[in-house]
């Protein structure tokens, strides 16, 4: 009997080292180039989901930013303003000037997420 049981306790315990395993390097893969593993890769995810706002909601369009590789020249050039988080994120949510109010088009976390990646990319 043990010798059945026993066999059968190590496969378990090797899938599921394995599997642990797995998560471990799916996890690491995720953060990128960034120096800590954990507030990096959450970095990284932030980061996209602000560049696909930046692509998606029009930005694009009208602002020059390298970083989300557009060419807009409507509004100034971001790459030159380099705005903070806070210049962004209250632009966005306004507006000014030509630019329209996006608060009613975004989500907080998106206008979050796009201020982050356009003050992160210019900085
Ligand atoms: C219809 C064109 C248009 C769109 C779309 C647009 N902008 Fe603008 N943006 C402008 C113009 C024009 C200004 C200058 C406003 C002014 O004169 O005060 C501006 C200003 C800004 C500023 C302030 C720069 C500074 O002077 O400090 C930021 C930041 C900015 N936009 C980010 C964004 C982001 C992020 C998006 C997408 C969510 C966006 N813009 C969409 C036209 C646009």
């Amino acid at each position: 009997m043990r010798h059945i049981r026993l066999p059968a306790c190590w496969t378990v315990l090797s899938a599921a080292g394995l599997a642990l395993l797995v998560a471990l390097s799916l996890a690491a893969c995720g953060g990128s180039s960034a120096s800590s593993p954990s507030s990096g890769s959450k970095r990284a995810v932030a980061a996209l989901a602000g560049k696909q706002v930046f692509e998606t909601a029009g930005c694009a369009g009208c602002h020059t930013l390298a970083a989300a590789g557009a060419s807009g020249s409507i509004g100034p050039d971001l790459d030159k303003v380099k705005p903070t988080l806070a210049i962004v994120e209250r632009q966005v949510t306004h507006g000014g000037g030509v630019m329209p109010s996006f608060a009613g088009k975004l989500s907080k976390t998106e206008i979050a997420a796009v201020a982050k990646f356009v003050s992160t990319a210019t900085h």
